[in-house]
Order: structure tokens, then sequence, then C-alpha cells
């Protein structure tokens, strides 16, 4: 029989789920999503999207997590079934094992190019190689075609996955606890010095154009415009989803790993508030402050279009390093590490929840459950790489890394709230608890949280092309809806797009995208297969 296996101390605890929640998402997606939000004006929703909706969904997970651990479930469909005596329940589980899945399959293969670009700061390669052209040969955008294999990127992705499998396999304390007490320091310590090296950038620096405290004072200085703005709490939300990891059975899966009395309350709020800290103090501090100086803040927001930060990350920070001179090797190493550390305590997130299913379920082993993770990631992955320049990555993260997290979450919230019930679901919170949870608590997480999930979901179902107080004025006056391409439905029915499978006998974005849809919706049937075949098993058992 397996032991049950438990966190070392509570240090090594609340730096594994920071670990976790830190990630690519604090320091490219946050700055880049402020910049394309009108900065200081993001701000106000993403705190109140933090209070209303993070912070009450980080309780409802780590006591999902620690109540279903003790009936030795470490994976959200285990978890979810003991939350009621209602057959379905295992199957929203689902959504916990496939989310971490496909996220782990696009993150990691990101997670290698941050470490090859660290080999490449080493040896100087962006001092004679534009980074804007290094980078569509590394992932083969360049080639015109639809389909392409870098063997570059997939030889950094080979050794990305091996890690993270080898450090799976390791186990709990030893692998990813680990990881955490080392990975997390030198984050914050690389980032410490990018931010203090940039904000002291000035006049006497060549090619600066302008201090760049004003790319800090764009980030931070809130201005209530953005409260009326509803793409703005959309987009506030979406990060809040994102950088705190909920919504995808991860935290779940870190908590399960708790004894019964241990601390939800004040472990959970110190975890998120740990990642709150590095994304808004430290993530708003090294990219957009940096670039402004150099480059000022409307090409900044250009290099941002699109929310993810890759272009201004992978891009243009490379380039600029080249004005620090014999630093620029530093630079580059210190920047594009410490996205790998952030990067690989957030992959390791991912993965326990699935080796976790493969070893509760179907009795693997711990090493054969990791190497089967690091299998799937390779082939998944591959899917992305292969298929990235027919936008095959972008599938993946927004069906699964924006969409699916949401349906999770409002899912959860609610089986939380209404089925396992809220007094039970208010003991469980406070049970332990290290902290006095306002009581007020309560009723946001009974009422408040599952409505704001719920507009947000349906805000993304429908989201105009355009203002949305356009839209509305729009239709009062019988023009319709302007549904957008980025919207839910948009995207299913190919708003905007020209819909063709082929095009002068070649295969079309529009086909890659369609191939990629039905992959991860056999992927999502398939987990639902395993789930409904393990608990078959169970049942003749007992
Ligand atoms: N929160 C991580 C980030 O900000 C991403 C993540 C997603 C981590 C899913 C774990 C699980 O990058």
């Amino acid at each position: 029989m397996t032991t049950r296996e438990g966190w070392g101390s509570r240090v090594g605890l609340v730096l594994a789920m920071a670990g976790n929640a830190v990630g690519l998402g604090n320091f490219l997606r946050f700055p880049a999503q402020a910049a394309q939000n009108g900065g200081g004006a993001f701000l106000i929703p993403y705190l109140v999207s933090f209070a209303l909706m993070g912070l009450p969904l980080l309780w409802v997970e780590w006591s999902i997590g620690r109540h279903g651990g003790q009936y030795g479930h470490h994976s959200a469909p285990g978890l979810m079934d003991v939350l009621g005596k209602q057959k379905w329940l295992k199957y929203v589980g689902v959504f916990g094992l496939f989310t971490n899945m496909m996220i782990a399959a696009y993150y990691t293969y990101l997670e290698s190019w941050t470490l090859a670009y660290v080999f490449h700061s080493i040896i100087g390669t962006f001092s004679h190689v534009n980074p804007t052209e290094f980078f569509p040969n590394y992932v083969g955008t360049s080639s015109g075609s639809i389909f392409t294999v870098p063997y570059e990127a997939l030889f950094w992705f080979l050794i990305t996955a091996a890690l993270n499998v080898w450090i799976l396999s390791r186990g709990l304390v030893k692998g990813i606890e680990m990881m955490a007490k080392i990975g997390m320091p030198i984050l914050l310590l690389f980032a410490v010095v990018l931010a203090i090296r940039g904000l002291t950038l000035g006049g006497g620096d060549v090619g600066v154009i302008q201090s760049p405290l004003a790319g800090l004072n764009f980030v931070w200085e809130p201005r209530a415009s953005g409260l009326l703005n509803p793409t703005t709490w959309m987009a506030a939300a979406g990060q809040i989803f994102f950088t705190l990891s909920v919504g995808m059975g991860s935290i779940h899966c870190y908590a399960s790993y708790l004894k019964a009395k241990q601390d939800v309350a004040l472990n959970g709020a110190s975890a998120g508030w740990m990642n709150m800290f590095v994304e808004v103090v430290l993530g708003g501090s090294v990219i957009i402050p940096i670039a402004v100086a150099y480059l000022g803040i409307t090409a900044v927001q250009e290099a941002t279009l699109g929310g993810s930060g890759f272009a201004l990350g992978f891009l243009t920070l490379p380039n600029l390093f080249n004005n620090w001179g014999a630093l620029a090797p530093v630079a580059g190493a210190l920047w594009f590490g410490l996205l790998f550390f952030a990067g690989i305590t957030s992959s390791m997130a991912m993965g326990q929840p699935l080796m976790a299913f493969a070893e509760d379920e179907y009795k693997f082993s711990r090493n054969g459950a990791a190497v089967l993770f690091g299998v799937a990631v390779l082939l998944l992955g591959f899917v992305c790489v292969w298929l990235y320049p027919g936008g095959a990555f972008d599938e993946f993260d927004f069906w699964t890394g924006t969409f699916a997290l949401v349906v999770f979450a409002l899912l959860e919230a609610l089986i939380f709230t209404r089925i396992f019930g809220m007094e039970k679901g208010w003991a469980e919170i406070t049970r332990g608890a290290d902290m006095k949870v306002p009581a007020v608590f309560k009723y946001i997480i009974k009422y408040v949280t599952p409505v704001f999930i719920g507009v947000i979901f349906l805000g993304a179902m429908i989201q105009p092309d355009g203002a949305w107080s356009e839209a509305v004025s729009g239709l009062f006056q019988g023009n319709g809806w302007p549904l957008s391409p980025a919207s839910v439905i948009g995207r299913v029915f190919h708003v905007g797009e020209r819909y063709v499978w082929f095009e002068n006998g070649q295969p079309t974005r529009a086909l890659v995208q369609d191939a990629t849809r039905t992959l991860l919706l056999v992927v999502f049937l398939g987990f639902g297969l395993l789930v409904r075949n393990a608990w078959r098993r169970k049942e003749a058992r007992s």
C-alpha cells in the first residue's frame, strides 16, 4: 500500500503553494494585461476581483482539498466526489485533470523557451541576432507554413519536461517542496536586482528617453475609469484566475496533503497574498518600467497587444538589455532565469494532480505516474509546437487557461456552498484556523463569489466587438449585437474569419483551430471515461 504523503513543514507548504501561483503569469501576463487595460485603471477591478472572487476561491479550494485528502483522495474527481452523494460530482472533477494536463502541455513548452533564452543570453546570441528575428526562427513561424518542427525548441522542451518529471518523481517533500525552497528565493532575488537596475535608469544611460518611473506610475496610479468598463473587469478577473491558479484543481491537490486540523485559512491567504505581492510589486516593476524608459508608453502598449506579454518579454526586453553593454548577458540570464524558476514551480503544480490521479485511482507507482505525465506533456505539447504557426498554442491557452477554469470555479463554488452546504463549508474553512476569517466572507462565498463568476462567464460568452456601452446602446437601437471574434461564441463559430478548411489546397488556420478543439474535446472525454472506469472498478471491489 502507498503510505500517505504529507508536507514537510509549514514554510515548505506555503512556499510550494506560492510557487504554484507565482508563475509566468506574474511577470509576463500581468504587466501586459495592465498595459492593455489602461494601467492604473486595471488595478481597482483587479483588487476587487481578488477580494470577492480570488481569496474566497482560495479558501474554498484549500478546504475541498484538505477535506477530500482525509478520504485518501488527491485529485479533483475524488475530492469532488466526497462533497456529496450525487454520482455526477466526480465528473465535475474531470475539469481538474483536463485543465492541468492541457495547461501543462503548453506551459512546459513556454517554460522551455525561458531555459533556452538563459542559454542564449549567456552565450551572447542577442548581441548580434535581433530577438525579433531569433524568435520566429526558434519557434518555426518564419517558415511561413502552418506546420513546423523546430529542432532546437524541441530539444529544450525535452530537457524541461525531463526536469519536471525528475523533480516530481522525488515526491512532495524532496521534490516539490525542495524546488520551491530553492526557486522562490532565487526568483525574488533576480526580480529585485532587475527592478533596482531598471528603476535607477536615468538620463545618463544610453538610449533612455524618459524616467522608468513613468512606467511605474502608469501601472500603479489607480484610476477610477476602469470601474465602469466591463472589458477591464473581465480582464482583471481573468488575470486573478490565472495568476492564483484557481479553478484548475492544482490547489485542491496540494491542499489534500494537509492533515485534518492543519490551518487552511491563514496558509491560503498567505500564499495568495504572496502571489499578489510578487505580481503587483515585482511583476509591475521590471518589464514595464524598463520598456517605458526606452520606448515610451505607446510603444509598450503596442508590444503587449493580445495581453500575453510574450512579445515584450521575449522580443523587446532582450534587445533593450543590449543597451547595458557588458551586463546584457547577465541581465538576460537574470530575467529568463527568474521566468524559468517561476515557471517550473508552477508546472509541477500541474503535474502533481495528474500523478495523484494515476496513483490513487489506477495504482501507479510515483515514478510510473511521473513518467506517464512527462510523456503526455511531450505528446500534447508537441501538438502546440508543431501547429504553433497555425494557432494551436492560442487554442490551448484560451480553452483551458482562460475558459475551462471559469467553468470549474463556478461549479465548485456552487457545489461547495449548496451541495456540501455553507455551514459545513464554513466549518471546514475555519477548522484549525490560525486567523479569524471575517464573518462577512461566509456571505461573500455563498452569494457574491458565485454571482461574480457567473457574470464573468456570461460576459466572456457574448463579449462584443468594441465597447460594451456602444454595443448595448446599439442593441436598443435595433442594430443587433456585434459579437467579438474573441468571445466564446465568436470563437466557436469563427466569427470575423474566412471560415474554410483549405485554401489553394493548403490547410488553413481555421482547420488547425478546429482540429485542436477536437483534440481538446477528446482529451476531456477521455478523462471522463478514465474517471468512470476507476469508479466502476472501485464499486466492483467493494
Ligand atoms: N498561476 C500560474 C502563473 O501565474 C499558472 C498556473 C496554472 C499554475 C495552472 C498552476 C496551475 O503562471
